[in-house]
């Protein structure tokens, strides 16, 4: 009997006993499944259910019993592509043709089926299930339906959930704004994991730290330990901050909810303060979550000159806000993030318990990274040390571009293997574009602005200070 068979006819014993059981709630459901039925509190729009009354506004937040199976459900919950199909064979199952409604007929014979073809593992992953056979007297699968609670991701990290909670927290009208100043990630829609990084024995340290923080927050709220679990992370760009972040919530399985501080200048400058204030509430909604704020560097910023009072009211907002959440208290674990740490002032600096410092990684770095970047890569004569050393001053994000750099060179000689000296080229070639990029165009002292120009010496303080390029002797290209 196919793997298909074996999904619908959970599906089609998942429905049946949540649908009696009333002491279950939408957590009991595996994701995929409840996913199919769940309505978020918000229009009906999208058309996956079966719409009814289109248009009438609102629904309430949840997920209504009973839960009716049919080819269209069935097949969005398990992936089956034909589950009627799957299952049509089997002795206990149904099919209303006029309704299309699929149902299970004899159930005691489908739980025998059932249980004779899964195992803990995969029954650990359906809490419904889980709960249904704990306390069967006719099997002894060794779960608990606590174990699988546990197991089984909560509703809140679900992107239907997500989606109903912004649309309670912002109409229509706040839409555009508040997706400028914010974005939620659910966990399976971030692809970075920790195992994309290197980091430092230092940043493990700190991570470690924070995620056994997470763990025992009932012991520290105890002890009175509130302070805890706003981390600061410092560096230049391209050093894994944000990947860093996202990678966390994944790993955690946490909703990621990033807010993008350079937006609060947005043309919508008076509603913000108030969009600040919202964001924070969504967050403590959507928790245990973790709270991105990039480029925190801008509050300090504001704080110092004398900008718009609606920008001050914002950042002030902001801080404020900050102050409000904790890890303890609220389950939100909150990162900022910034260039520069030298632009913050104490009363920035004052909020983060943790700085975690992402430096350009050092030359073993820099060859884990290039080994890591290159590992479902063919590459003759491959040596990550030697490029390691060559590179010296480029971050996790360069050596990203030097290797896209690489890979595009040899496919204009339609080659997918790469060679250790496509990769050597496209250091130097990274290396002339970073030159182009620290060039005062308006300068006039460049050889590298004059067609035919050696790139390499741009950099250096090599030519006559001053003098204008036509003045020197390699100017043949006027
Ligand atoms: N230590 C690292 N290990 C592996 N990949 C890295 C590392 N550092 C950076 N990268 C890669 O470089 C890219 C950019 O990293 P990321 O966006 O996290 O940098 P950032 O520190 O947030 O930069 P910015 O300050 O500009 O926002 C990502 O694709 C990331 O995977
Ligand atoms: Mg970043």
């Amino acid at each position: 009997m196919s793997d298909a068979a074996l999904d619908v006819v959970e599906f089609l014993l998942t429905t049946s006993v949540y649908s009696d059981d009333r002491t279950l709630d939408e957590n009991d459901l595996p994701p995929s499944f409840r996913r199919v039925y769940w309505t978020g509190g918000v229009d009906d729009e999208d058309g996956s259910g079966d719409g009814d009354g289109g248009g009438s506004g609102r629904k309430p937040a949840g997920i209504s019993r009973p839960l009716s199976v049919t080819t269209t459900t069935a097949r969005e919950a398990t992936g089956v592509d034909r589950p009627w199909e799957a299952v049509s064979e089997l002795m206990f199952t149904e099919r209303d043709e006029f309704s299309g409604t699929i149902t299970l007929a004899q159930q005691g014979m489908a739980e025998e089926w059932f249980a004779e073809r899964v195992d803990d593992d995969r029954l650990l992953e359906n809490p419904t299930l889980a709960k249904h056979f704990e306390n069967h007297d006719d099997y002894d699968f060794a779960v608990t339906h606590e174990e699988a609670r546990e197991r089984n991701r909560p509703i809140q990290a679900d992107r239907v959930w997500i989606d109903g909670l912004l649309n309670e927290y912002f109409d229509e009208e706040d839409d555009e704004e508040m997706l400028d100043l914010v974005e939620v990630r659910a966990p399976e829609e971030v692809d970075m994991s920790l195992d994309d990084l290197v980091l430092t024995e230092d940043q493990q340290n700190e991570l470690n730290k924070i995620s056994k923080a997470i763990e025992h927050r009932d012991y520290l709220a105890n002890i009175g330990l509130r302070e805890i679990g706003k981390l600061l992370f410092v560096g230049p760009p391209g050093t894994g901050k944000t990947s860093t972040a996202q990678a966390l919530a994944q790993d955690m399985d946490l909703p990621f909810v990033e807010v993008k501080l350079s937006m609060i200048t947005s043309q919508y400058l008076g509603e913000t303060a108030k969009n600040v204030d919202k964001t924070f509430e969504v967050a403590k909604r959507l928790s245990p979550c973790i709270l991105f704020i990039d480029e925190f560097d801008f509050v300090a910023k504001t704080r110092r000159s004398d900008e718009h009072a609606a920008l001050k009211r914002a950042v002030n907002t902001l801080l404020k806000s900050i102050d409000n959440i904790s890890l303890i208290e609220d389950d939100v674990l909150l990162i900022g993030a910034t260039n520069h740490p030298d632009q913050l002032d104490d009363a920035a600096w004052r909020r983060f318990d943790e700085i975690i410092n992402f430096p350009k990684p050092d030359r073993g770095m820099r060859a884990d990274i290039l080994g890591l970047i290159t590992r479902t890569m063919d590459i003759d004569e491959f040596d990550p040390q030697l490029i390691a050393e060559v590179t010296e001053g480029l971050t996790g994000s360069d050596l990203r571009m030097v290797l896209r750099e690489a890979v595009l060179e040899a496919l204009t000689e339609d080659r997918t293997t790469l060679t250790q000296e496509d990769l050597m080229n496209a250091v130097e070639e990274f290396e002339e574009r970073d030159t182009l990029k620290n060039m005062d165009m308006m300068g006039g002292d460049h050889d590298a602005l004059v067609a035919g120009g050696d790139l390499g010496d741009a950099a250096s303080d090599g030519g006559e200070p001053s003098d204008h390029s036509h003045d020197h002797d390699h100017d043949h290209d006027h």
